[in-house]
């Protein structure tokens, strides 16, 4: 399940920068929405979520995520426990509100914003392998 969830993440940032690149064509050259024209945008939404939820499983099988007293005193549990899942949740919500908002108004601008922001955050909270977090690049 560790090795699904660090290797999607190619996955899920490539999805990511392709549905964000696209938005901001589609926004200027006016294309109407259509579901053709978002294909990139739901793929990117299905490949979060889907990491949404191995996260979920790693999150209850993991050594590192412990519910004691010292967790915040250790960075790597407290990163794990806390700030990664945390932070993930905001960027995914941001890109799935990002989705929904498009979808509803056909505004493409809402999608470029609002992937952008989630893109930055998952951006924060991986645990890239020069952070010292026992993770690797794959
Ligand atoms: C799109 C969002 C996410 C990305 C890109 C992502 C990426 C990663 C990466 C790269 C690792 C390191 C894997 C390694 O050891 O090489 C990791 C570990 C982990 N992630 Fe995520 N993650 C995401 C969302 C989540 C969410 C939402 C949760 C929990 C609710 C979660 C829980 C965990 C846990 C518990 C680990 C540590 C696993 C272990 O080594 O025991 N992740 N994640």
């Amino acid at each position: 399940m560790i090795h699904a969830h660090s290797g999607l993440r190619w996955v899920v940032l490539f999805l990511l920068i392709a549905a964000i690149v696209t938005a901001y064509n589609n926004s200027k050259k006016g294309t109407p929405y259509s579901k053709d024209a978002n294909k990139l945008g739901l793929f990117a939404l299905i490949a979060t979520h889907i990491q949404l939820l191995l996260g979920l499983g790693l999150y209850f099988t993991s050594p590192y995520v412990k519910f004691e007293s010292g967790v915040m005193k250790d960075s790597i549990l407290r990163f794990y426990t806390v700030e990664h899942a945390l932070m993930m949740v905001i960027a995914i919500t941001l890109i799935t509100v990002g989705y929904s908002k498009t979808k509803k108004t056909g505004n493409w601008k809402k999608q470029f914003t609002l992937y952008l922001l989630g893109l930055i955050v998952m951006l924060l909270a991986i645990p890239w392998p020069f952070r010292g977090l026992n993770a690797g690049w794959f």
